[in-house]
Parts: structure tokens; sequence; C-alpha cells
């Protein structure tokens, strides 16, 4: 098993490119199961948990082509010729659920694994099916696995979220754009990657409006066609290296952010006294000198401040002058960062959903233990600050949502590198 090792200390200068979102690649590949003719996907991020998804994919009969390196995925789902997400596969990742929608719509019968995914809470898909049986859908919950059926095709119908959930959006939005009529998504996801999902499905001939906003409306359409989209900018990977400059010191340019992918996240940023600056490619970090100041933070729905950028956040503030809160409002237990910062000399108290951290003047290097995706990433930064030698375990957490850390880290002045064990 790798694990990452840090020498920390090192302020940080350079410019580190920003790849492809994997959670809009994620569910932009599942839109290909919606028609018989390629999705071509640009911009495509070279990630493990991509790499599942078009395993995902292949296991239904879809064909997925992987040209320049992984950065162009071509998906192309002439049959659906097995219409089963076997758990072998779902429990690896919970995005998984995402190809229920568009088979249902499409063919009028899936089965699909109840999924796994990170340990960040209970993390049910209730609203995937409330949403699909609002739209005609039978389901039969047995097994372990999600039978659903709509042998006269799914219908348009309007469904209002009772609460807010990203993945439950891209479902339904997706199913919706083959069934029949008018469907209103309302207290609709608001997030990019929505917006992105809806704008490749508009480019495969879907009707969509709204997107972006807390109602989506969508008119079905009797057949979809293939398209080539671009995957928009990963604004949770922009976020994290936002922070290395940040955590460090140094000014480092993010080529391709945007500041509106990140606003409120930028606007903590500023309030801690990191300054944040557009550029004609991208946007400027930096931090000069000087400690950085405290903020509150509370994690909501697009715009919001996004919980997928706590953890890392976190880590910065352990820095601060000052204490910290953070409101975790999404998953109910995100902290497991906590305690292994702690291990590196962080005051961090959590109670129920919120964490107080009160800021330490150093960090300390120690041995250290990933324990989901973002919270692996926020070690890693907590590592380039600390004193000393920081060792992060168990990175397949981390190879799953960030493409080349060590390289693109390395690049700016850090030292870091992979460590590769072999098996006893
Ligand atoms: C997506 C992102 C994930 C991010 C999350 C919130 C992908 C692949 N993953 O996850 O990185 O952290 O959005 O921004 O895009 N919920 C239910 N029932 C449901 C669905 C969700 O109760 O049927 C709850 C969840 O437990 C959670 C909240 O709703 O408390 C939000 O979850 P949701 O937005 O659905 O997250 P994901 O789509 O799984």
């Amino acid at each position: 098993m790798d694990s990452i090792l840090v020498r920390g200390g090192q302020r940080l200068n350079g410019r580190i490119p920003i790849s492809g979102a994997k959670n809009a690649c994620l569910t932009l590949m599942p839109a290909a199961l919606l028609c018989d003719e390629p999705l071509t996907l640009t911009n495509a991020p070279r990630l493990s948990d991509i790499r599942t998804m078009a395993a995902l994919l292949e296991s239904l009969g879809c064909e997925v082509a992987a040209l320049q390196q992984g950065r162009v995925l071509v998906v192309g789902a002439e049959r659906i010729a097995n219409h089963r997400a076997d758990y072998e596969i779902v429990r690896k990742m919970r995005a998984s659920i995402l190809v229920l929608g568009p088979m249902l719509a499409r063919d009028g019968h899936a089965e699909v694994s109840l999924p796994g995914g990170c340990a960040i809470g209970a993390r049910p898909v209730d609203l995937h099916l409330a949403g699909l049986e609002a739209m005609g859908a039978e389901l039969d919950l047995r097994d372990g696995y999600v039978h659903a059926k709509a042998p006269r095709g799914l219908r348009g119908a309007d469904f209002t979220f009772p609460m807010v959930s990203v993945g439950a959006t891209e479902n339904l939005l997706m199913a919706a754009t083959l069934a029949k009529g008018t469907t209103r998504l309302i207290n609709a996801a608001r997030e990019p990657e929505i917006v992105d999902l809806a704008r490749c499905l508009r480019r495969m001939g879907a009707q969509i409006a709204g997107e972006g906003t807390d109602t989506i409306e969508i008119q079905g359409v009797a057949r979809l066609s293939g398209a080539t989209h671009p995957v928009v900018t990963d604004r949770i990977e922009l976020g994290t290296y936002m922070l290395a400059p940040a955590i460090t010191g140094g000014e480092v340019e993010l080529l391709g952010g945007k500041r509106e992918l990140v606003e409120a996240f930028a606007e903590r940023l500023e309030v801690a006294g990191i300054e944040v600056a557009d550029t004609a490619d991208g946007l400027r970090v930096s931090r000069q000198n000087g400690r950085i100041r405290p903020v509150d933070v509370v994690t909501a729905p697009h715009p919001g401040f996004p919980t997928d950028l706590q953890a890392q956040m976190m880590a910065l503030l352990t820095l601060a002058d000052g204490v910290s809160h953070l409101e975790e409002r999404i998953f109910e237990n995100r902290f497991m960062h906590a305690p292994e910062l702690a291990r590196m000399g962080a005051h961090i108290e959590v109670h129920g959903g919120t964490a107080t951290v009160t800021g330490v003047e150093r960090l300390r290097g120690a041995p250290v233990m990933a324990t989901d995706l973002r919270a692996s990433v926020s070690l890693i930064l907590a590592g380039l600050a600390a004193e000393g030698e920081t060792r992060v375990a168990r990175v397949y957490h981390l190879d799953r949502g960030y493409e080349r850390v060590e390289e693109k880290l390395s690049a700016c002045g850090a030292r870091i590198e992979r460590i590769t064990e072999k098996a006893a």
C-alpha cells in the first residue's frame, strides 16, 4: 500500500494546473447510457474513481475508450447488454447509483446494488428512489439491490426534494430527459457539476431549463444522440490547491481556476488573511507574512461553503491566530481528520457537528492515516506546513480524487514523494 512522505516547511511558489472535475465526470459518464451513440468527454481527470466508473459501465455492456493518456473518454452504449450493476463494483464507489436513472429511462428496467463509498455518514439513496417512483418507476428492494421497473417508460412529474442532494438531482435529471412529458425538480441542487451535466445533456438533444437554480424543468424527448463535452474544472481540487500557499506561505497560480466556482470558499480565505486574485489564466493565491486569522465556517449546499473543502480548511485553521469553528451540516461523521491533525499538534475539539479549532504556532510532522478522500489531502496540506516529516498512510483514498498530487505540489517547491511498499 502506498504512502506519501512530506517534509514540511517549504514556502510554495509556482503554478498548478487544475484538472477536470471528478464529480462532474462521474455523472457525465453514465449519461452515455441514455443513447446509442458515443459520448466523448474531454478534460477528463485521471483518477481511480473514473476507472471504477469505466469498469462499471463496461460491466453493463458499454465500450469505454481512454484516449490521450486518459484525458479524453469515449463512452459508447450502443446497447445495454446487462442491466445489473453488481455489488462488487458498486461497493467501491457510491456514485455508481448514477447508472440507475439512465438505464431505467432508456430500457425500462435496471438493478443496482445499494452503494458503499466514503465512510462519512449514513448516506442513504432514498431521495433517488423517491424521485424515480414519482416518475412512475416500480421499485423493489431485496438482496441488497434496487430492482427498478418502468414497463411503459418513465413519465414526467413534479418532484420536491425534502433536502438538497447532488446525486439525486443528477439521477433524476438524467432520467427525466427521456421521460414522457415535463418534469420539474424543485429544491434541486445547484452545484456547478449539475450545471455541467445539464449542458452536456443539452448537447445530446435534451430540453432542460433552470439548471443552477433550485428548480430545473425538463421536457422529455424520444431519443438523445452522441455529443462531445468538456468536463468542468474541479472546484474541489482548485480549493485544495488554493490552500497550499495559504498554509505554507508563498504564491501559487491555479491554472484554469475561476473564482465563481469557489466563491464562498474564496471569501472565507480572504477573511483568514489570504489574498486571492483573478489572473488571465486562472487564480493567484498568496500569503506573504503574518499569521492566518481565525474564521468560522458552516458547510452548506452550493453556493455555500462546500463540505468537500471542510477538512482542508480545518488544516489551515489549525495554524490560525485564535479560535475557529467549523460546522458540518451535510455529513454527520465528517471529522475523522481531526484526531489525525491532533497527532501533528493541532488543538481540535469536536462536539456533534461542530469542531472548535484553537490555532497553534506550529504543527509537527507525524505518521498519520487517511480515512477518506478529503481527509487524506488535508493531512498532506498540514504536512506541508509542519516541521519535520509527515507520512500519510492509506493514500488509495487520495488516488480516488487527486491526480498526480506529488507532481503538482513538488513543481511549486514542496518536498513530497510517494513511497510504494512492496507486498511482503
Ligand atoms: C456529492 C459528491 C460529494 C459531496 C456531496 C455533497 C459526487 C460523486 N459526490 O455526493 O463529493 O460531498 O455531493 O456536496 O458528486 N441524502 C439522503 N438521501 C439521499 C441522498 C442524499 O439523505 O437519497 C443525504 C446525504 O446523506 C447527505 C446529504 O443528503 O447528508 C447530501 O448528500 P448528496 O448531495 O446526495 O451527496 P452525494 O451526491 O452522495
